[in-house]
């Protein structure tokens, strides 16, 4: 995004020299962040987390809503079958990026992300954009999760012959009718369902999607270690659930192969329009999808409380990428074998796929594994969110408060709860499509910048140790970038009005509190610092 040049102009008019202007792409030195990544004491996050925890960490940040929601609609609006492909697409476009955040994790292990190494080679302003774009995956990837989740929820209590009022469990002014004895969403209404005559009530306001992320919220907020094992669990849980639906499924494949070849016959149904069927309807696919996969790079924001992050961050990055991917088109092959494409745009794709398979406690199963498997979903996300902003605070770019550690539990307590609960009243007040298609655009933004940042780096600093390196550089970040970008533009046109209005947004803010506290920026007025003038390349 350009830079606003009165932005420029007013930094840079206190004396009229270039300095304060060269300063906003001042780097943050290694040697500093090295130094930040080895404190020790009660201000510092706890070093506790090994290679399991970290995979444990990635698969469960990316096992969620776009697995058990996404992979229906994908596949009946876009894809049909070759949704499978989608996923292969989405995935490369994956491991691209995760090959890059990997070399980056390795060098840098610091808790922020994208946003620290940003910092190290493109300069504050663009490390801003980055720690700012980064809300649009983490926050609004915990609001869009909460949304599906709340719906599974409904659905598991209604199985259960709990019902909640009904408008406490939709966004304002949403449409629910009362179908097949529960309230649905007029969107995932069967087709052939007439709405005249059906009960029907008006939302107004999500409160089990605002409940279940202040729950997530205190959690966090007493402690990684505690968090992490409570994630182990339930990652535990979601992988045999997604893991059953696969043997079960299969299984029951194999005794009707004849199914399997009507229902995946044509695999690649005729295009019928942009984005509907065919090649582009793959891609169109892919860009959906490509939610299933966000999370795996939160991995990266624990890197301050990795024991041996450079053994152990690129484990957890690829090693998480890896398994769901596989998981991925599993599902997503099976679950096009065992009911009509057409069939499939529905709330729970998943569980309707293990009905079909005659095995009656399976759709049960299925709906009690993604509420916990998306509630550990949300544990992740908002997880790297508070630590993105803890170090954009550390760096004095936002206010001290959100770098404040609990002296007892020793986690970004403060910035835990503001977060928490700002970001509770998303899934309350916006569809989940909105949210989704704005996570995924925040998302491709920061692969691309992390892929270009480790391009340059390798220019500027061929000298450094890197314990993980990314293979055939310059391709694989060339590859990296232009597939994200490939992506993004499959997203509607909103989407990316919306992300420009959002970092202009964060631009204000930086501009008005970020340049006049900024500890690098500072140092780098009085030579500290490198500036553009030092770099190599
Ligand atoms: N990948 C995560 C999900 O699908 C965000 O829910």
């Amino acid at each position: 995004m350009p830079v606003p040049i009165a932005f420029l102009q007013v930094v840079d008019s206190g004396g009229g020299s270039r300095a304060p202007m060269a300063s906003l792409f001042a780097t943050k030195p290694l040697a500093t962040l090295t130094e930040e990544a080895n404190e020790q004491g009660a201000h510092t996050l706890k070093r506790t987390l090994g290679p399991i925890n970290l995979i444990t960490l990635g698969v469960g940040a990316v096992i969620g809503a776009g697995i058990f929601v996404l992979t229906g609609q994908a596949a009946a609006l876009h894809a049909g079958p070759a949704v499978a492909l989608s996923f292969v697409l989405a995935g490369v476009t994956c491991a691209f990026a995760g090959l890059c955040y990997a070399e980056f994790a390795s060098i840098i292990p610091i808790a922020g992300s994208a946003y620290t190494y940003g910092y190290a080679t493109l300069g504050e302003l663009v490390a801003w954009i980055i720690g700012w774009d980064l809300v649009l995956e983490y926050a609004f990837g915990a609001a869009t999760v909460a949304s599906g989740w709340s719906g599974y929820f409904v659905s598991l209590l209604a199985q259960m012959h709990i019902d909640l009022p009904p408008q406490l469990t939709a966004t304002f002014g949403s449409s629910l009718y009362f179908y097949d004895h529960q309230w649905i969403p007029v969107a995932s209404l069967p087709k052939a369902a007439h709405t005249a005559g059906l009960p029907h009530v008006t939302g107004s306001f999500n409160l089990v999607a605002f409940a279940v992320l202040l729950l997530v919220t205190a959690v966090l907020v007493v402690g990684i270690q505690e968090s992490a094992n409570f994630n182990s669990a339930i990652v535990v849980v979601k992988v045999a659930i997604v893991g059953l639906f696969i043997v079960l499924g299969s299984a029951y494949l194999f005794h009707h192969p004849g199914l399997a070849q009507a229902n995946w016959h044509p695999f690649i149904p005729p295009a019928q329009g942009p984005g509907r069927y065919g090649f582009n309807g793959i891609a169109a696919g892919a860009a959906s999808v490509f939610f299933a996969y966000i999370g795996f790079d939160a991995v990266s924001t624990a890197a301050q409380e990795a024991r041996n992050p450079q053994r152990d961050m690129p484990l957890g990055l690829l090693g998480s990428l890896l398994l769901c991917t596989l998981l991925y088109i599993l599902v997503s092959l099976v679950l096009t074998g065992l009911v009509n494409y057409t069939k499939l745009d529905v709330a729970a794709p998943v569980a309707l796929g293990i009905d079909a398979t005659g095995v009656r406690w399976g759709g049960f199963v299925v709906k009690l594994g993604a509420v916990l498997g998306l509630g550990s979903v949300m544990l992740v996300m908002l997880l790297g969110q508070s630590r993105v902003f803890y170090s954009m605070s550390r760096d004095g770019l936002l206010w001290r408060w959100a770098s404040a550690i609990h002296p007892r539990f020793r986690t970004p307590w403060i910035s835990n709860i503001v977060v928490g609960t700002i970001v509770a009243f998303l899934p309350a007040m916006l569809p989940i499509e909105r949210l989704a298609e704005l996570v995924n655009i925040g998302t491709l933004l920061a692969f691309t910048i992390v892929c270009a940042g480790v391009w340059i780096l390798r220019r500027r600093h061929p000298e450094l140790k890197r314990p993980f390196k990314t293979p055939l550089v310059p391709l694989t970040p060339i590859l990296g970038m232009l597939s994200a970008l490939y992506l993004m533009f499959k997203l509607p046109e909103i989407t990316w009005v919306v992300l420009f209005v959002w970092l202009a947004i964060g631009l204000v803010i930086y501009f008005s509190y970020g340049v006049k506290h900024s500890k690098v920026r500072a140092a780098s007025l009085v030579g500290l610092a490198s500036t553009p003038s030092d770099r190599i390349g």
